[in-house]
């Protein structure tokens, strides 16, 4: 049951969100380039807004998928972080968010990586709260609507492959699988 405030449907268009920020010499690590935690910071931060606007309230952060920094961001870059809803679940919204950075002085653009935020809606009492549902667009809205649900398959399944596999783990019955890797046993 949605609150009484909130419309049964939003549409993508309403959250979408963009945050660029210059990369300052302060967000360098040791070798130059910008640290990955600012870009994930940033990320965290446009994914709440398209969430929480969607979303009516607060929410929070509950996973993370595919981060992979392809290319490293320099400084001066301009960043740029595109974030819009993909999919609503009951209480969940999943965002995905591209980044790009732009080299101010040649206008070159590269994209950095495309990630996708879980996030979930909370009420005044902390509670999960449902969201409105999602309107579509655009072919491109139910594109990415299609491949949420398919990510989500695919997780579970390999969630599901993993946790076998982990739970069948016989240390000493794998050790060859050691012996292949760049380690030494010590004990
Ligand atoms: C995420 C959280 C709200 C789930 O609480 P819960 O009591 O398990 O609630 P529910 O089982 O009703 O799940 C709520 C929604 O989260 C989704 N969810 C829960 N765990 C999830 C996970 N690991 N990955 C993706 N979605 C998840 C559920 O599918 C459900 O979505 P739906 O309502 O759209 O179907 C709770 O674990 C929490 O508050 N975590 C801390 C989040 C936080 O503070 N983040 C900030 C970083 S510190």
């Amino acid at each position: 049951m949605l609150n009484t405030h909130l419309p049964e449907f939003r549409p993508v268009s309403y959250s979408r969100v963009t945050l660029t920020e210059l990369m300052i010499p302060s967000y360098a690590n040791f070798g130059g380039k910008i640290h990955g935690g600012i870009l994930l910071s940033l990320m965290d931060k446009v994914a709440y807004a398209a969430a929480s606007k969607h979303a009516g309230n607060y929410c929070v952060t509950v996973s993370v998928d595919g981060v992979n920094f392809l290319q490293p961001v320099e400084v001066g870059e301009l960043v740029s972080l595109l974030a819009s809803v993909n999919y609503v679940g009951r209480t969940s919204l999943l965002v995905g968010i591209k980044v790009i950075a732009e080299d101010v002085r040649s206008g070159s653009v590269k994209h950095t990586n495309t990630s996708y935020f879980t996030m979930v809606a909370k009420d005044d009492s902390g509670r999960p709260t449902a969201v409105p549902g999602l309107t579509l667009e655009t072919p491109e809205d139910s594109r990415r609507f299609l491949e949420a649900i398919k990510r989500r398959e695919f997780r579970e399944r390999n969630k599901a492959e993993f946790d076998n596999a982990l739970s069948a783990l016989a240390v000493h019955q794998e050790m060859y699988l050691l012996q292949q890797e760049r380690c030494q046993i010590v004990y």
